[in-house]
């Protein structure tokens, strides 16, 4: 039984919180381990010079200056999210900047050849509506690209401390911010109900080694939620303990998150 938690609040309230020290830390190893994937999509995708995006959630900020170099002075990069330190701590003078929390963000309708995001729906209560708001940002003929996880390698891990940590991990994040950690196979769905043309599906799956960045953004995962997690029951200390030793150990190969890419355009 878990104790009951306030519904009304929001990644970066408590989970995650922007005053933690190890925030930005946790949001760059994010970013190292699914970077080349989301690079290798919008590549494929044809992001290139001229193109006006939008980068919603940027956390780390590194899509956005990415895109930044790949859309050159002929195009512009739009980048928001509820804390935006460490979009600033790079100053990229390429990228519009909005510090705001992405339901009271308004981009305005028709502009974008590319909405992106990544990794940031899945934590949003509101996420359909968002989406749908998302598409009338994009252009006629524009493209959207979503990513968020799925589960691969958590609940089915044959470590028991492993799979006991990462399992009480996804109960806490949803019975706090109501994050949805499978929200990536949503997307194809998602999209097509939003009008989106051309869905399509790409998936990736790092694999969690001692000096991977996907072990290291579990290790700061986990000590920011430990106190929560232990607080709401979800997990025994002894097995937080052993799952952080076992990220470190090098002979760990371990499965996690899958990254689910889903992408569609808007009809011209
Ligand atoms: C898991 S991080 C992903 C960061 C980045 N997109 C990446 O994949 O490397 C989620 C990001 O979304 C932002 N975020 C979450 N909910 C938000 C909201 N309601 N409005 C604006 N930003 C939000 C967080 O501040 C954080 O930077």
């Amino acid at each position: 039984m878990i104790p009951s938690v306030d519904q009304s609040e929001r990644y970066g309230q408590r989970v995650f919180s922007p005053e933690d020290d190890t925030e930005g830390e946790r949001l760059a190893a994010l970013a190292a381990t699914f970077d080349p994937a989301s690079r290798g999509h919008l590549t494929a995708f044809g992001a290139g010079p001229g193109w006006h995006c939008l980068d919603v959630g940027s956390g780390a900020g590194t899509m956005a200056r990415w895109l930044a170099d790949r859309v050159g002075p002929t195009g512009s990069v739009t980048a928001v999210d509820r804390d935006a330190r460490h979009l600033r701590a790079h100053h990229d003078p390429r990228l519009t900047v909005h510090e705001t929390d992405l339901t009271a963000f308004d981009a305005g309708a028709g502009r974008f050849d590319l909405v992106h995001s990544r990794m940031v729906l899945m934590h949003v209560r509101e996420h359909e509506a968002m989406l749908r708001r998302m598409v009338g940002w994009l252009k006629p003929g524009g493209l959207m690209v979503m990513s968020d996880s799925a589960e691969l390698g958590g609940a089915s891990s044959t470590h028991p401390a492993y799979r006991a940590t990462l399992t009480g991990l996804s109960r806490l994040l949803d019975v706090t911010i109501g994050t949805d950690t499978n929200h990536g196979r949503r997307y194809p769905g998602l999209l097509a109900e939003c009008g989106l043309t051309g869905v399509t599906l790409a998936v990736d799956l790092p694999v969690v080694t001692a000096d991977s960045p996907m072990a290291r953004f579990w290790e700061l995962t986990i000590r920011q939620t430990a106190p929560r997690l232990i607080e709401l029951g979800l997990v025994e200390p002894g097995a937080v303990d052993e799952a952080l030793r076992y990220l470190r150990d090098p002979g760990t190969h371990e499965l996690s998150l899958v990254l689910c890419t889903a992408s569609g355009r808007r009809p011209a």
